[in-house]
C-alpha cells in the first residue's frame, strides 16, 4: 500500500523571474509536499507562503516587496502563518537587511532548496526568524522530490551559476560559480519524464554552451544533446541561453542533424556596439555576432534567432544606439525581448558614469521595439499559407475554446481542436498572423 503524508497545512508558492525559479518552484513544491503540505491556489488561504525571487532588475524586487506587505496583513490575522523568502533576492545582503525588519519567518538561498523542511520545523518549534545561505561552492543537491505540472513540456537543469560577469548582470552573485550536472543525472531525469508522458524538454543553464566545462566526463553540450536525442518518447529537446561567444561549429552542426532538437536558437545580442559590448564584457564584437548568426541560418535551415537586448547601458550614444538598430535589421531576429538598463547595485556597471536619464532610456526602448517588432511581423506575415508542424501544449490561455500549440520554432499557433490532440504532434495550416502568435487550422490527423 502507498505510505501516506499526514497533511499537516497548505501551501503557496509565488514564483517570480526566469526558467530557473519557475524549475526550482516545482523542486519547492515537490519538498514541502514531502512535509505533508497541500497545494492552494488561494494565497490568503495558505498556512505556507513561499516567495521564489529574482533580482534582475530592481523592479522585480519591488514586486516582490509590495505582495510582502500584503502578505504580511494576512499574517496578522494568521500568526501561524509562514513566510518564506528563498530565490535570488535571498542571495543579496542589502535585500537580507531589509528582510530582517519585515514579516518574514525564513530566509533560504538558491542553493538551500534542500534544507527548507528542517528550516519550517525549527521555526514552528523555536519561533525564531531563521537565515540559511550557502556562499561558498556547493553543488546542488540531486534527487529532490519535485512536483511538475503534469504536461506536455518539462523544464530540465543541466547548469547552475554562472561565470561570465557581465556588467550590468546580478546573476553572477545570485546563482555562484558555474557549475554543470553529471550527464548520467541528467539522462535519468529525462528518461522519467519520457515515462510520464513528457514529449518535450527544455535543457536550461545561463550559458548552456559551456557546458561540461570542469567535468569528468569529458562532454561537451553538442555530445549532450546527441545523447539526449536518443531517449525514446521525448520528441523534441530545446534548450536556453546560449552565449554568442561560445557558439561553435560542433554545437551548430549537432543542432543541424539531430532530429529531435528544435531549429531555435537563442541566442542573447544585448547590444550592438562594438564599444558598449566592451563595457558589458561580453567579449564578443558585432562581427562575431554577424558571423555566427549568419553561419547558423546557413547551416540550420529554416532556424529561428531570438535574442536579449538592452538598450540605454550607461554612455550608449545615440550612434551606439543606432549600430543596436542596425543589427536587428541585419540579423532580422524572430523574436527578442528587449530591456531598459536598470541600475543594479553590486555590479561593475552601476558605479559606471554617464548614467542615461529614463526618458532617453525608454524613447529607445520604444524604438527599438517599433523596429523589431514590424520585422517580427513580417516574418510571421511570410508564414500565412505555410504548413507547420506543431506540438499541441494545452487549451490556450487567452481563448480557453482554442488549443494552443508550438512550433519547432518556438511560434505558438492557436487552433481548434479537440483535447485529444494534447500532446500530439500535428500539421496545422497559418492562416492569420499578429506580432507574437499565429493562428491556423488543423489539417487532416489520423
Ligand atoms: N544568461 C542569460 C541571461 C539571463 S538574465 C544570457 O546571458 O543570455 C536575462 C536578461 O536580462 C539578460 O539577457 C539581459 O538582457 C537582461 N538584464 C540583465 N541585467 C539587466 C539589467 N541590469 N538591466 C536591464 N536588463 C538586464
Ligand atoms: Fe548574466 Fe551574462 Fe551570466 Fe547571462 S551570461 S547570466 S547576462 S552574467
Ligand atoms: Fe532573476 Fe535569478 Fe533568474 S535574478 S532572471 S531569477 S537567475
Amino acid at each position: 500500500m502507498e505510505e501516506r503524508t499526514e497533511i499537516i497545512g497548505s501551501y503557496h508558492i509565488l514564483t517570480y523571474g526566469c526558467q530557473m525559479n519557475v524549475r526550482d518552484s516545482e523542486i519547492l513544491a515537490g519538498i514541502v509536499e514531502g512535509m505533508g503540505y497541500v497545494v492552494t491556489p488561494h494565497l490568503e488561504e495558505a498556512d505556507l507562503v513561499i516567495f521564489n525571487t529574482c533580482s534582475v532588475r530592481h523592479s522585480a524586487e519591488n514586486k516582490v516587496y509590495g505582495k510582502l506587505g500584503q502578505v504580511a496583513k494576512l499574517k496578522r490575522k494568521n500568526p501561524d502563518m509562514i513566510i518564506a523568502v528563498g530565490g535570488c533576492m535571498a542571495q543579496l545582503e542589502n535585500v537580507r537587511k531589509r528582510l530582517k525588519k519585515q514579516q518574514v519567518d525564513i530566509v533560504f538561498g538558491t542553493y538551500n532548496l534542500d534544507e527548507l523542511p528542517q528550516m519550517i520545523a525549527e521555526r514552528k518549534e523555536s519561533g525564531r526568524k531563521l537565515v540559511q545561505i550557502y556562499e561558498g561552492e556547493r553543488d546542488m543537491a540531486e534527487n529532490l522530490p519535485s512536483s511538475r505540472n503534469q504536461g506536455v513540456t518539462a523544464f530540465v537543469n543541466i547548469m547552475y551559476g554562472c561565470n561570465n560577469f557581465c556588467s550590468y548582470c546580478i546573476v553572477p552573485y545570485t546563482r555562484g560559480r558555474e557549475r554543470s550536472r553529471q550527464p548520467e543525472h541528467i539522462m535519468a531525469e529525462i528518461r522519467d519524464l519520457a515515462g510520464q508522458g513528457f514529449k518535450e524538454i527544455t535543457l536550461l543553464g545561463q550559458n548552456v554552451n559551456s557546458y561540461g566545462r570542469g567535468l569528468e566526463a569529458g562532454l561537451d553540450f553538442a555530445d549532450l544533446l546527441s545523447m539526449v536525442g536518443c531517449i525514446d518518447g521525448i520528441e523534441r529537446i530545446r534548450f536556453t541561453t546560449s552565449h554568442p561567444r561560445d557558439m561553435n561549429d560542433k554545437l551548430i552542426h549537432t543542432i543541424a542533424k539531430e532530429p529531435k532538437v528544435c531549429e531555435h536558437i537563442h541566442v542573447a545580442m544585448q547590444a550592438g556596439s562594438n564599444r558598449i559590448l566592451q563595457l558589458m564584457n561580453r567579449g564578443y564584437t558585432r562581427e562575431h555576432y554577424m558571423e555566427r548568426t549568419q553561419s547558423i541560418r546557413k547551416q540550420i535551415p529554416g532556424v529561428a534567432i531570438s535574442t536579449d537586448i538592452i538598450v540605454g547601458f550607461p554612455g550608449e550614444s545615440e550612434e551606439d544606439f543606432e549600430d543596436t538598430l542596425d543589427m536587428v535589421k541585419r540579423v532580422r531576429f524572430d523574436s527578442a525581448f528587449t530591456f531598459m538598463y536598470s541600475i543594479r547595485s553590486g555590479t561593475k556597471a552601476a558605479s559606471l558614469d554617464h548614467h542615461l536619464p529614463l526618458e532617453v532610456r525608454r524613447q529607445r526602448l520604444l524604438t527599438l521595439n517599433e523596429v523589431q517588432y514590424s520585422i517580427a511581423r513580417e516574418i510571421n506575415q511570410s508564414l500565412v499559407g505555410s504548413t507547420q508542424e506543431v506540438l499541441v501544449e494545452g487549451w490556450s490561455k487567452t481563448d480557453k475554446h482554442m488549443l494552443s500549440s508550438r512550433t519547432r520554432t518556438n511560434r505558438i499557433v492557436i487552433f481548434y481542436g479537440p483535447e485529444s490532440l494534447i500532446g500530439r504532434i500535428i500539421n496545422v495550416r497559418i492562416k492569420e498572423v499578429t506580432t507574437f502568435s499565429l493562428f491556423g487550422e488543423m489539417l487532416q490527423v489520423d
